[in-house]
C-alpha cells in the first residue's frame, strides 16, 4: 500500500480519515478525489493543506474518464470510497443523485480499479443497510433490507462490491458504520443541525415522538476501524462497525441542550420522517473478535468535546447556512415547524 485514493475526502468523515492518514503514514501518498457536492468543502482539508504527501483533484467517481485519469496519474493501488451522497431526508426529496454518486460512482470506481491493477477497494457502508430492527442487533450476515433511497443506494453499491469480489476476484473489504458525529459534520444531520441552531436559540424539529434510536459513533472511533480493516481485511471481509451507545432522538437533543445551557422549550415534535427507521443497532462481535476493534470514545466526552468545536468555530459553520443551505431547510422544515408543537 503506498498510493491511497480517498474518494470524498473533502466530506465530514473523509476528511477526518484524510487528516489521520496523513501524519500517521508519512509514506503513503493520499490523494483525494471528491466533486465538492453541498456536502464537500475544502475548509476541512484546510489542515492538511500543505502536507507533502497530501494531493487534491475535484472530480465525480462516476465519471469514468477522470477515474482513469487520476487512478493512472498517481499510481494508485488501493481506493478508500467514502463519496456518497449520506443524508436521508435528501434522498426522500430526490433520490437521483443517490443512485448516480452512490451505486454508478461505486461501480466505476470498481470497474475501472479491476482493468488497472489496484489492489484494493474498501468501501464505507452504513448500518441503514439493514433496516430497522425491534429487537437484539444486526450481524454481518443478516439481510439487508433498506427502508430510505439513501440506505438502498448504498445497499446496492454493496451488492455490486460483492459481485465484483466474486466475479473478477478484486480484493474489496466493507465496514458498516453507525451514527457518526464529530467536528466538520454538514449542519443537516442531527447533531450539527440541533448544536448549531441551539447556539442561535432557534427551534429543534424532533421526528414524530422523538423515540427512534440511533448506535451513537465518534469520528475517530469509525476511521480508526475504517484504518484497521483497510490493513487486516481479507478479501470480501464485512464488519459492522457500531459506536456501542444507543440512544433516543430524545436523549441526544437533551444531552446537547444541557451542554449549551439551552432550555428545552426549544424543542419542536414536528411531523415524521416518511419511512422513519425505528432503531439501529448492530452488534461489533467480528470486528472486535477478528481486528481487535473497539470504540475508545464515550458519548458523553465525545459528544460534549463536539458541542465545544461548534462553539469555537462559528467560522466554519457560519458560511455554510446560507443559500443552498436555506432552499433545503425550508423544504424540509417551514411547514412542520409551522404546524409543531413544543
Ligand atoms: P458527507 O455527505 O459529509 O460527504 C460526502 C462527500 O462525498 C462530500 O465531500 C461530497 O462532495 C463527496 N461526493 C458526493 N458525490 C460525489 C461524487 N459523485 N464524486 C466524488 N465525490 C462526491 O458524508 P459523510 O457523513 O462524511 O459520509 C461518508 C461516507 O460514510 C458515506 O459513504 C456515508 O454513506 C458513510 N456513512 C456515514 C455515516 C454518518 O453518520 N455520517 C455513518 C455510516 C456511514
Ligand atoms: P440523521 O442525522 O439524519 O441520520 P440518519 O437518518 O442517517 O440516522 O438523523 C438521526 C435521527 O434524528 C433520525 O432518527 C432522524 C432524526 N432527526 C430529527 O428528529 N430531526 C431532524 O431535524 C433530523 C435531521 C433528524
Amino acid at each position: 500500500m503506498k498510493n491511497i485514493l480517498v474518494t470524498g475526502g473533502a466530506g465530514f468523515i473523509g476528511s477526518n480519515f484524510v487528516r489521520r492518514m496523513t501524519e500517521k503514514y508519512p509514506d503513503y501518498n493520499i490523494i483525494v478525489l471528491d466533486k465538492l457536492t453541498y456536502a464537500g468543502n475544502l475548509d476541512n482539508l484546510l489542515p492538511v493543506h500543505d502536507a507533502p504527501n497530501y494531493t487534491f483533484e475535484r472530480g465525480d467517481i462516476a465519471h469514468r474518464a477522470t477515474v482513469e485519469r487520476v487512478i493512472a496519474e498517481h499510481q494508485i493501488d488501493t481506493v478508500v470510497n467514502f463519496a456518497a451522497e449520506s443524508h436521508v431526508d435528501r434522498s426522500i426529496l430526490a433520490p437521483d443523485a443517490f443512485i448516480h454518486t452512490d451505486v454508478v460512482g461505486l461501480y466505476i470506481l470498481l470497474d475501472v480499479a479491476r482493468h488497472t491493477g489496484v489492489e484494493r477497494v474498501h468501501h464505507v457502508s452504513t448500518d441503514e443497510v439493514y433496516g430497522s430492527i425491534e429487537e437484539g442487533f444486526f450481524r454481518e450476515g443478516d439481510p439487508l433490507e433498506p427502508n430510505s433511497p439513501y440506505a438502498a443506494s448504498k445497499a446496492g453499491a454493496e451488492m455490486m462490491l460483492r459481485a465484483y469480489q466474486v466475479t473478477y476476484g478484486l480484493h474489496t473489504s466493507v465496514t458498516r458504520g453507525s451514527n457518526t458525529f464529530g467536528p466538520y459534520q454538514y449542519p443537516e444531520k442531527i447533531a450539527p443541525f440541533f448544536i448549531t441552531e441551539a447556539i442561535d436559540d432557534r427551534p429543534l424539529p424532533l421526528y414524530g415522538d422523538g423515540m427512534q434510536v440511533r448506535d451513537w459513533l465518534y469520528v475517530d472511533d469509525h476511521c480508526d476501524a475504517i484504518d484497521v480493516a483497510l490493513h487486516q481485511a481479507a478479501p470480501g471481509a464485512i464488519y459492522n462497525v457500531g459506536g456501542e451507545h444507543e440512544l433516543h432522538n430524545i436523549e441526544v437533543t437533551r444531552f446537547i441542550l444541557q451542554a449549551l445551557d439551552k432550555p428545552e422549550s426549544l424543542i419542536r415534535y414536528v411531523e415524521d420522517r416518511p419511512g422513519h427507521d425505528r432503531r439501529y443497532a448492530l452488534t461489533n462481535d467480528k470486528i472486535r473478535a477478528e481486528l481487535g476493534w473497539t470504540p475508545q470514545h464515550t458519548f458523553e466526552s465525545a459528544m460534549a468535546d463536539t458541542v465545544r468545536w461548534y462553539q469555537a468555530n462559528e467560522w466554519w459553520w457560519r458560511k455554510i447556512k446560507t443559500g443552498e443551505y436555506l432552499e433545503f431547510y425550508k423544504a424540509q422544515y417551514a411547514q412542520r415547524l409551522a404546524e409543531a408543537s413544543e
